[in-house]
Parts: C-alpha cells; structure tokens; sequence
C-alpha cells in the first residue's frame, strides 16, 4: 500500500511529491468513455462495479498517489428527495428548483447506507482492490445549495443571493437540512472505507468574505466537527476561486487545504500556516509544451518547499479536452522532479 498521500496530509515529510487529479476519472480519458458509452452518467454512478473500474483507470495509466471515488456531489441531493437529470452538454438541471419552505419542508434527510447503497458497495469494492489511498468527498453545503436554488448551474448565483439576502431565515434552513445530509454522508463513506475527505465548494469565490464568513463556513465547520468526532482520517477542504476567503477558510478545521491556480502556490502555502497544501496548477497549462509544463511544475515544487505537507493538483478539475498522455507527463515530472529535490 502506497501511502505517501496520507503522510502528506498529515504533514509528514514524504519520499517524494504525492499528486491526484481533481475529475481524474472522466471524460479526457477514452477509456472513460468506453465504459460510459453503455450507460448514462448516474447509471454509472450507481453501478459499484463500473464505479470502481473508472475510479481505477486514471491510477492504473498515469501511477496517481490517491484514488477519488467516482460519484457526483449531487448524489445524495437526489436522495434527498429531488429530481436529478444531467442533460448532455447542459450539466445538472434539478426539476424542481427550491425557493419557498415548502420546497424545504419536502426535503428528507436520507440515511445514506439505505438510499446511497451503491456509494458504500463502490467504496468497499475499491479498498479490497487498489494500492493507493481512496478519497471519498461531498459537496460543501453552500455549492450544494447553490445548485438546489438556482435549479442547475449558474454564472451570477442570482436566486442563491436574493435568498441570503432577502429571505435568510428561509435560506438557513435550506442549510440546515443540506449540512444534516452531507454530515451523514461522509461518515457514512468513512464507516465503508473511505480514507481521506474532501469537501468541494466549487463556488464561494462568488462570495463577499463577510458573506461566506455568515452563510456558508459554519456548515462547513460543523461538518468537520461531526466528523472529528468520529474518524482522524484527513480532512481536506477546496474552496475554489477562494483567494479572498483564506482569513476564514483556514478555520473551517481541514487538515488539508485544496487551493485554485489564481494565488501562487508559495503565497498558498504561506497562507496555509499549519495546514498541508494541495494544489494548485491552471488545468488549462496541461496544454503546454512538455518543456514549460515541466519547468512549471519544478517552480512550484520548489515554492512549496516550506509546506508542512504538499500535495499536487491541479488548481480545479481536468477539461475533457485534456490529451492524457499530457497527464503522464505531468504525473511523472512530479514523482521525478521532487524524489530529486
Ligand atoms: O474527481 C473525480 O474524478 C471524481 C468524480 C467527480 C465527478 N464530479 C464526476 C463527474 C467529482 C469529485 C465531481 C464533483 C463535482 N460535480 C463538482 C465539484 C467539483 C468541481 O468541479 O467544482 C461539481 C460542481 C459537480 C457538478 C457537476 N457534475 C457538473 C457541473 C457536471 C457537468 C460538467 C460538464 O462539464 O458537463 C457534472 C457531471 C460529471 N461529474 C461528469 C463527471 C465525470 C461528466 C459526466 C459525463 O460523463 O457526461
């Protein structure tokens, strides 16, 4: 068992640079698609078996440090009571967006083991087979939040705001009930195996500081408290396009912090403190010349030195349009490039 990621999390000085990819297993990768031209997105997430082959691909081709359970942070918003389609080329519309306590009121707290059984059938499959550490994760409440209100993606959160704002008492116990499901959820992924979390706020960055400092970082405190409770495993919270927020998200109770390409991976660590780094490259520079790539990564190396445990990344998740022999090189620069430093 290789497992130089967990020491890195937990700050212990590794061997060499532990790296995974953000969205590692996906569309750039035509073995991905291979198994998913049979089968819709949630079929797949919801057959363990095909779950777990495509959990394995990325480690099997490229020698990643950790392996991320194949799911969808909108998973158990659909066993929550709601109606989930991903529309090709539209991402995830939710039928029935929710704007009033009544759509609240419908909401369920689902016991993740009875209406998620697939997740945790996924996550044993995966320990008894891979080499590698395996990460479970959720979305953070307020992504999550962001999804159910506006009823999909967005580009100006208009609907999420208008609550917050206008309607607080409302929104507060949207992330009530959101925060009681995700609590659930991961312990539940850690009672089947899961050894490292990550919790995915894809979209705080959206946030002014003193707003996510009130509607969105006590949820993710809370839920890091419940699960400190109940496991040590590592802890790891991504707060993308979160530049602005690192006064607050460095109390959130992570033990690791993901970070986006936008702060320099120096200054990340600097802000970081007592926390381990993961992070942090433009996914987009995976389109550079082998030469710059690899020049690229070895800067980075080299400014993270000081990190109190350095995980790779990249800044978000890999674009389908990512050639994936570009991973191996980034992949092997990494392992070679800090196994020297
Ligand atoms: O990282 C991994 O390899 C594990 C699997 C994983 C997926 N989604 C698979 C997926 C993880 C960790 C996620 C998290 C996720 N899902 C996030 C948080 C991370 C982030 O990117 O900020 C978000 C916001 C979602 C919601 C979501 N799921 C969107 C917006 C989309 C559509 C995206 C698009 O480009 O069409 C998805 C679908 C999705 N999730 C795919 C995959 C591999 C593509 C599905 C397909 O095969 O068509």
């Amino acid at each position: 068992m290789n497992d130089t990621f967990l020491q890195a999390c937990r700050g212990s000085r590794t061997a060499y640079t532990p790296v995974w990819f953000m969205r590692q297993a996906g569309r750039y990768l035509p073995e991905y698609q291979k198994v998913r031209g049979k089968v819709s997105f949630l079929e797949l997430c919801k057959t363990p078996e095909l779950a777990a082959e495509v959990t394995h691909q990325p480690i099997d081709l490229f020698g990643f440090d950790a392996a991320i359970l194949f799911s969808d942070i909108l998973i158990p918003m659909e066993a929550m009571n709601l109606d989930l389609a991903f529309h090709e080329g539209k991402g995830p519309i939710f039928a029935n967006p929710i704007r009033d306590q009544r759509g609240v009121d419908e909401l369920i707290v689902p016991d993740p083991d009875e209406t998620m059984p697939f997740v945790m059938e996924t996550i044993r499959l995966l320990r008894s087979s891979l080499q590698v550490p395996l990460i479970g994760f959720a979305g953070a409440p307020f992504t999550l939040a962001t999804y159910l209100i506006e009823g999909g993606s967005s580009k100006v959160f208009l609907n999420t705001k208008r609550m917050m704002f206008q309607a607080p008492e409302l929104y507060h116990n949207l992330m009530a009930k959101i925060t009681a499901c995700t609590s659930k959820y991961l312990q539940a992924q850690v009672r089947a195996g899961a050894q490292a979390l990550q919790m995915f706020d894809s979209w705080v960055g959206i946030l002014a500081p003193e707003d996510y400092k009130e509607f969105a970082l006590p949820y993710v405190q809370s839920i890091i408290a419940d699960l400190r409770a109940m496991t040590d495993i590592p802890l790891i919270y991504f707060a993308n396009n979160g530049s602005t927020l690192t006064d607050l998200t460095t109390t959130a109770g992570a033990d690791v912090l993901g970070f986006d390409w936008r702060l320099p991976i120096g200054e990340a660590v600097r802000r970081a403190g007592n926390h381990a780094v993961q992070g942090n490259i433009d996914p987009i520079a995976l389109f550079l010349s082998q030469a710059k790539l690899e020049a690229r990564i070895q800067s980075m190396l080299e400014e993270a030195r000081d990190a109190k445990g350095y995980i790779f990344n990249l800044g978000h998740g890999i674009l389908p349009q990512t050639p994936p022999e570009q991973v191996r090189i980034a992949v092997d620069a990494v392992h070679r490039l800090s196994a020297q430093a």
